[in-house]
């Protein structure tokens, strides 16, 4: 049987996304109630990360151990792989070592070239095109709050980064729509969006984006990776912060998402974030109870 990766959220079907909500609910009720569930006792996971990390390696270290298997993290600075091992000869040896892989890293061929030569399946935990497992906890975090995602209007007030693609995607899997806004200069790569996908229009103005939105998202004004181009985007970025008077243009149940970490004052306000409609605490934390199911899934599959 072909292994299963998660590299980009389009890698599941709505069926298999519908699984996993069941899941993540099921696996997040006996995290409640201490309920022990141990379904991957004696299976590794390795998490390669070539990137900075607070939320992913947690969620992923803890959902391990909690599942009844062990973690172990890697990064570039002490491992070969910061050495110029090839990316290929890193798979075949890392991937026979382990039931599964979760890497974050900057171009998303780095990925796809290690997941060719893996043995086990692969998580994307970042790239720089791709966050899918947060964006599948936002998802997550909607449905829990508001119910059905399907119909309703995401609010992308931000630059085209790893987190718009992969909101773009999910909009088409879960059949919602997204109004995006990005600086000039900082918009969409055609080549990073299947030309199919007609679930998102764009907006010059960020406030008009958010007009009737269901949800208003953003992220940082600098993505990692990208430093280099701080002082630019500091200037280009004006403007798009998601305020109280750009959220008084979406619905009024509207909620507030941020993969965190934020930068408060500068892609949010302070009265945002820590207002009423934000609830980036319960997305935060779904990364960990989503990914307990992701995991599952893709080492014994359905269960
Ligand atoms: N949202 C997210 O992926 O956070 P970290 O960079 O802390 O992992
Ligand atoms: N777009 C951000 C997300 C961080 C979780 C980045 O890539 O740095």
């Amino acid at each position: 049987m072909a292994i299963k990766h998660y590299l980009q959220f389009a890698d599941f079907s709505l069926d298999e996304y519908e699984y996993l909500i069941e899941r993540t609910k099921i696996i997040k009720r006996k995290f409640k109630n201490y309920e022990p569930y141990h379904p991957l006792l004696d299976r590794t996971l390795v998490m390669v990360f070539e990137k900075n990390s607070t939320r992913t390696r947690l969620s992923f270290e803890a959902g391990m151990h909690q599942l009844g298997g062990a973690a172990i993290y890697l990064n570039t600075r002490d491992s070969q792989l910061g050495r110029g091992e090839p990316v290929e000869d890193a798979a075949q040896v890392m991937s026979r070592m382990c039931d599964i892989i979760m890497i974050r890293t900057f171009g998303q061929e780095i990925i796809d070239r290690f997941s060719r030569n893996s043995r086990v399946p692969v998580i994307n935990g970042l790239t720089n095109e791709h966050h899918p497992c947060q964006v599948f906890a936002d998802v997550f975090t909607y449905i829990e709050h508001r119910g059905s995602i399907t119909g309703k209007t995401v609010a992308w007030v931000g630059d085209a980064n790893n987190m718009l693609y992969s909101w773009l995607q999910a909009a088409e899997v879960f059949g919602f729509h997204v109004n995006v806004s990005t600086p000039a200069g900082y918009d969409i790569n055609p080549a990073l969006v299947s030309p199919a996908n007609q679930r998102y229009t764009l907006f010059k103005d960020p406030a008009d984006a958010c007009d009737g939105a269901d949800l208003v998202t953003t992220d940082v004004w600098t993505s990692m990776g990208y430093e280099q181009e701080n002082a630019a985007r500091l200037k280009a970025f004006d403007g798009w912060i998601v305020d109280g008077a750009k959220m008084k243009r979406a619905n009024k149940e509207a909620l507030f998402m941020h993969c965190l970490p934020a930068h408060r004052g500068e892609e949010v306000s302070a009265e945002v974030i820590d207002g009423p409609q934000s609830v980036v605490w319960e997305e935060a934390e779904n990364r960990l109870h989503v990914q307990k199911a992701l995991l599952e899934y893709l080492v014994l599959g359905r269960v």
